[in-house]
């Protein structure tokens, strides 16, 4: 493993930035950072961390992945582009028909974008001038990005939104089937209740005939690792296919693996009519695509949407390997069998420490949220910021969601080891206990 510290030692970054980087971004750790290699964060001090957090799901093969690397370095001396609004180059192309070979049918095609939220944003204009209605249906809790389109129909937090009122106008919001802990753990409980509040909606606040699109991540992400239960999934299908509706599943954190099946949706065994992806398609280089079958991107039109750098051939390089090493080390088996020992490692914690209130989540994708009190399950995001905090001390990198922060999510590179695996509960059980 290549340990070295190619920034001068110990530089604080955090100092340097203070007099002119924008204050704005928010960040979970002010620590410098050197260099990453495998599944290390190196700071400037030389120290690595196992990283967990992946720059938010994005570096999901880890840092320096040699495949990954070796395509970026020459694609990079062949051409960067952008070329898009010019013709064709290769990698885009080829890149677009290995994603579409992951999808079912029919989606098939694909269009790249920048970022999560930009796709998310294409995605709404597509629902919109397709279907000719207004109206948009999003879930409590979502997180769909930034852009003044995405943050329309998101509602993690009042701070992706205040001050920026209005927002799109059309969008209604439905709760979101979060079993725990409203209802204790009860996926049936908590679809039937939430489809039954998005039936009274189409009644009586937008008809069916109004909507365009309803969107949803199959596992809620930054809103705090929820996964939407299949029966929910399902019954969204039904309602959306009676009634000439486009079903978005975001699966921007959720792609590529992370749950155990290439694509989240495919846990419930149903196909969406837009996928939106993003984070991991190119381990970190920006990238983002709209897959949909070929008629619904035929009918949205020709210059209905566009892009400067979108699928520039750089990142499409990176997003080629990317698939190319899930495909080849079976990554989608191994986020599996890795997911199902971290969270039974994770469950194992729970019995000598009542502060974990739920495990849950599919593959790597896995949510441990900390409680005050286990009975009412309420939420303890202090402590949650306070174990993220000492297990970073402690050289593991975990992030924290949910409303509250309460809940330490767990999104380890696909190829993560068992020692790893068994390292980082090693430091989590040492961070729980203060
Ligand atoms: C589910 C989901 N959708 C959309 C986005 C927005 O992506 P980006 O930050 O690339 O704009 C994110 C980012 O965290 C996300 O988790």
């Amino acid at each position: 493993m290549d340990t070295a510290d190619r920034t001068p030692a110990s530089l604080d970054l955090a100092a340097l930035a203070a007099p002119n980087m924008s204050p704005v971004l928010g960040r979970y750790f002010d620590r410098s950072w050197s260099h990453g290699s495998g599944h290390r964060l190196f700071d400037t001090a030389g120290r690595g961390y196992l990283d967990f957090a992946n720059g938010i799901a994005v570096t999901a093969l880890g840092h320096a992945h040699p495949r990954v690397s070796a395509a970026i370095h020459e694609q990079v001396d062949k051409l960067i582009g952008p070329v898009h609004t010019i013709g064709f180059s290769e990698p885009t192309v080829r890149l677009a028909a290995m994603l579409a070979d992951t999808f079912p049918d029919p989606l098939d095609t694909v269009l790249f974008l920048n970022s999560g939220s930009e796709a998310i944003d294409g995605a709404l204009k597509l629902a919109r001038r397709v279907t000719g209605r207004p109206g948009i249906i999003a879930f409590r809790g979502a997180f769909h990005g930034r852009t003044i389109g995405a943050a329309s129909v998101t509602t993690s937090s009042l701070n992706y939104r205040t001050g920026y009122e209005p927002l799109l106008p059309s969008v209604y919001f439905a709760p979101f089937p979060a079993a725990y802990p409203e209802f204790g753990g009860d996926d049936e409980a908590a679809s039937a209740a939430c489809l039954r509040v998005l039936e009274s909606l189409l009644q009586t606040v937008i008809a069916p005939s109004e909507v365009a699109a309803i969107i949803i991540e199959p596992v809620q992400g930054e809103g705090g690792y929820y996964p939407a239960p299949a029966s929910f999934l399902r019954a969204l299908r039904r309602l959306c296919t009676d009634n000439g509706i486009l079903l978005i599943a975001d699966e921007v954190q959720t792609g590529f693996g992370r749950t155990g099946e290439m694509w989240a949706f495919e846990h419930a065994g149903i196909v969406p009519d837009v996928a939106v992806l993003a984070k991991a398609i190119a381990n970190g280089l920006p990238l983002s695509a709209i897959v949909t079958s070929r008629d619904l991107q035929q009918r949205w039109g020709r210059g209905a949407h566009g892009t400067t750098y979108g699928g520039n051939p750089v990142a499409c390089a990176a997003g080629i390997a990317v698939l190319e090493t899930i495909r080849d080390e079976n990554l989608v088996a191994n986020a599996r069998l890795r997911g199902a020992e971290l969270s039974g490692g994770l469950r194992e914690l729970m019995a000598d420490h009542p502060s974990i209130g739920d495990v849950r989540g599919p593959g790597l994708m896995i949510g441990v949220e900390l409680v005050a009190d286990r009975s009412s399950g309420a939420p303890d995001g202090a402590l949650a910021d306070a174990v993220a905090t000492r297990a970073a001390e402690a050289g593991l990198l975990v992030l924290t969601c949910g409303p509250s922060h309460q809940v330490v999510r767990w999104i380890p590179p696909l190829d993560v080891t068992v020692p790893e695996i068994e390292e980082a509960l090693r430091i989590f059980e040492g961070a729980l206990e203060g």
